[in-house]
């Protein structure tokens, strides 16, 4: 049988590494895009470099013209979109900039797609911070968009324009929305991988304290491997659609720390409120403070997410629970 061909724009990041591994697994020729850095982009990817299907490209979103080229040149049969700036936060420092990435250059690759040949099938990595302030405890496909960041916006507009060019062009195009996934090769700058590397070097003595910004956010945390089968599968359905990924599970930044603290055995005890909370050690020391400075202009206060349509649609199945996720977290930083 013919190999499928894909394109993964955002090739470098978590979730590129695990649909990477997962598409190879699966008998495709991978083209990845990697922007040009400085450093070394493809660190999460190095152990894909040597084989010969998978090829590296270089592109940028917001490069119209190269994303055109590619998409000529590679003639894919599948486009995975995950490249994004991808952080809330900084969001709100790099507005314009996440909205060329995010918003302008999703329009690009379907532009392309429209005009290169409309049977090329289309992921968009859409995200549950498009739910941003919501009424509804639990988020479904259903549920208004209100979104409170930069991000969050252009990914509206992403999301939208998505289903726009499938109604009207009838290109295969889908959306995810998925909520935070997160693993041993999540960025530094995520809550879930900031707890996890700060505990663990902190229970060996090498760091001495944690800050962090709000405590009380409450999120769905699934796995990255999990979701990166949910997103393959969006594109092998007979017919385009939108599906929200999330466990239904929803935590505090807290719990999280907590739970983190049990697993790798470090004994905490919280005290205080507000920016003076803290959380201390056996002998005292403060080890968890908070400050102002990782507090967004606006927040998300909870996201939760119902994901009954992929299960039943998709049959899509969780395999890791929050706990298995830490732990695998907690492994990868001690070694
Ligand atoms: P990530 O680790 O931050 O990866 C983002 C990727 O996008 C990286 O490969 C990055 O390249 C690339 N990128 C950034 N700007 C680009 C540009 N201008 N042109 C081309 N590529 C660019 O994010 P992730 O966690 O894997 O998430 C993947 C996608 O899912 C993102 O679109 C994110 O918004 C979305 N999403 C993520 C979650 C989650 O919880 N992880 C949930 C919902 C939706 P560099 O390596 O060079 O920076
Ligand atoms: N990053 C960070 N750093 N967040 C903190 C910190 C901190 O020191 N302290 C508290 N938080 C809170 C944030 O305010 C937020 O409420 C929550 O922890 C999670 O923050 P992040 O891990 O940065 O993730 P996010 O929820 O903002 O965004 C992630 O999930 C989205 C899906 O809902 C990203 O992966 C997005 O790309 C993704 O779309």
């Amino acid at each position: 049988m013919k190999r499928k061909k894909a394109i993964i724009f955002g090739v470098t990041g978590q979730d590129g590494y695990y649909l990477t591994k997962l598409l190879l697994k699966k008998k495709y020729t991978v083209h990845g895009v990697k922007r040009r850095s400085s450093s070394v982009p493809t660190n999460r990817i190095t152990s894909f470099l040597k084989q010969k299907n998978f090829i590296i490209h270089y592109g940028d979103l917001t490069d119209t013209a190269a994303i055109y080229n590619l998409i000529s040149k590679v003639k894919p049969d599948e486009i995975y979109n995950l490249a994004a700036q991808s952080h809330v936060g900084v969001s709100f420092y790099t507005p314009i900039f996440t909205a060329n990435v995010n918003a302008i250059g999703v329009l690009s690759i379907l532009e392309a797609i429209r005009s290169i040949n409309k049977k090329i099938k289309f992921y968009q990595a859409g995200t549950s911070e498009m739910f941003g302030k919501t009424n509804e405890k639990i988020q479904s496909e259903k549920t208004k968009f209100n979104p409170q960041s930069p991000y969050g916006a252009a990914k509206v507009f992403a999301h939208q324009i998505t289903q726009n060019y499938r109604d009207a062009y009838k290109i295969f195009a889908s959306n995810g929305i998925l909520f935070n996934h997160e693993s041993p090769f999540r960025g530094d700058n995520f809550v879930t991988k900031k707890i996890v590397s700060s505990l663990v070097k902190i229970k060996k003595g090498t760091q001495k304290k944690l800050v962090l910004g709000n405590l009380y956010a409450r999120r769905d945390w699934g796995h990255a491997a999990d979701y990166v089968e949910a997103i393959h599968k969006i594109l092998q359905q007979k017919k385009p659609d939108d599906f929200v990924i999330a466990t239904g599970k929803d935590f505090t930044v807290k719990e999280f720390v907590n739970k983190t603290a049990k697993i790798i055995d470090l004994k905490i005890k919280w005290k205080g409120k507000g920016l003076n909370e803290v959380a201390i050690d056996k002998s005292n020391k403060v080890i968890i403070s908070v400050d102002k400075i990782y507090f967004r202009p606006l927040e998300v206060d909870y996201l939760r997410g119902d994901a009954k349509k992929a299960k039943k649609y998709l049959k899509w199945k969780i395999k890791n629970s929050i706990d298995d996720l830490i732990k695998q977290m907690v492994k990868h930083e001690l070694n």
